[in-house]
């Protein structure tokens, strides 16, 4: 049975991860996988959580099951952080959360959801968008269309054109939006456009599913919330999923929330079980480490004051790049605009090149990003982003 399966082709980020290993020279730059680094191009465990991690360690007396929705205490302070202390749906009882393994997790969980609630469901995702979504979601047997997001022109969003498509949407169509540092363009919706999505969503009866797996580290750990924490108030039923793996820099340990909101506290209640009984055939129960380690920092003053500083300096640190990267490629390629980068958020831009200009930055210079031109801001240290603008430069004029 097992030899007729083919091998399948590298995935387009964690295959290129490999490659950047293997690559012996010296002068090598990585701009793919979307993980944080400092200056020195590591990424450390943050201190919060590793003071958290020893708490939790000296506290654990037992190894055994949690639960299916994973740590309870984790989930509350879950809730606060993504919809904010004292939030209406909330206190009205309409959310609940189930502790998922990683924001992959989460989504998958959230897509099975849907599926039993709505077997004919479509997701409409926005275009570009993550890689992974399209299995993740459409691995749960739901089908995938796609609404226009980017604009390559202006690096911002095309509202008009998203607006146009999501208006022609039948009712309960599912609508995935990216609550900030939108994946993999860099370009998020302003406040007055959620405000306009909201509008429409509710006019129209459609169903968003917010990703948000980047809070904090695009303007703030509130203002980066805000699509979700005004779609919560404002609407009957929203999917949230949510991933710690950035944020917490808690990546390997697999730590994510998946929170329905719902109408009455009834059926979130019907909702929970349904989570609880998706996660039981599929992976039973999350791994519970990184989720303790969450909920000690979330849950200790101290510790979260610690927390929401490094965040900071995480995003402080990605805005201070993308200024002095566009001030790097004016002067290393003057004919060009690549001005967007300052105005884009999070991790992630398009460089907008070509897939055989990737190819040569890859192989003539070493420098690793996806086929569709994404680069990890994060990747770049001030003794590479010179090395770095250089390299576009003698890209982009060999190509010309
Ligand atoms: C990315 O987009 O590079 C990250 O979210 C890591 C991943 O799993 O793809």
């Amino acid at each position: 049975m097992f030899e007729r399966l083919e091998r399948m082709p590298d995935d387009p980020i964690l295959g290129l991860m490999a490659a950047f290993r293997a690559d012996p020279d010296t002068r090598k730059v990585d701009l793919g996988v979307g993980v944080y680094r400092d200056d020195r191009g590591e990424t450390p465990v943050l201190a919060a959580v590793r003071r958290a991690e020893q708490a939790v360690l000296a506290r654990q007396t037992s190894k055994t099951y949690v639960a299916p929705v994973g740590n309870a205490g984790f989930n509350q302070c879950m809730e606060r952080l993504v919809f904010g202390d004292g939030h209406a749906a909330l206190q009205a009882g309409r959310i609940r959360t189930i502790q998922a393994p990683g924001g992959c997790g989460a989504l998958r969980v959230g897509a099975e959801l849907i599926k039993l609630a709505m077997p004919e469901a479509t997701v409409h995702v926005s275009m570009p968008t993550w890689a992974n979504h399209v299995p993740l979601l459409t691995g749960s047997g739901i089908k995938l269309e796609r609404y226009p997001y980017y604009d390559a022109t202006s690096g911002g969003v095309n509202f008009g054109a998203m607006m146009a498509a999501l208006d022609r949407l039948p009712q309960r169509a599912v609508v995935l939006l990216h609550g900030s540092c939108h994946n993999p363009t860099g370009a998020d919706l302003s406040a007055a456009q959620w405000r306009e999505v909201l509008a429409l969503v509710a006019q129209r009866g459609l169903l968003p599913y917010i990703d948000m797996a980047y809070q904090g580290l695009g303007t703030g750990v509130a203002e980066d919330a805000l699509g979700v924490r005004l779609f919560a108030a404002e609407l009957p039923e929203l999917i949230v999923a949510v991933s710690c793996s950035k944020n917490f820099g808690l990546y390997r340990e697999r730590t994510g929330a998946l929170h329905i909101v719902s109408q009455t506290t009834q059926s979130a209640d019907a909702i929970l079980s349904q989570l609880a009984r998706i996660a039981r055939t599929i992976y039973s129960m999350p791994p519970d480490h990184g989720a303790a380690i969450v909920q000690e920092v979330l849950s200790n003053e101290a510790l979260r004051g610690a927390w929401l500083d490094e965040v900071g300096a995480m995003r402080t640190r990605i805005t201070s790049l993308r200024r002095d990267l566009v001030a790097r490629l004016a002067q290393a390629c003057p004919q060009r605009d690549f001005s967007f980068i300052e105005r884009q958020r999070g991790m992630f831009s398009y460089l907008g090149v070509n897939v055989d200009q990737v190819r040569a930055l890859r192989e003539r210079h070493h420098v690793y990003l996806t086929d569709d031109s994404r680069i990890n801001i994060a990747g770049l240290r001030s003794d590479n982003i010179g090395y770095f603008a250089e390299s576009v430069a003698q890209v982009l004029a060999a190509s010309k």
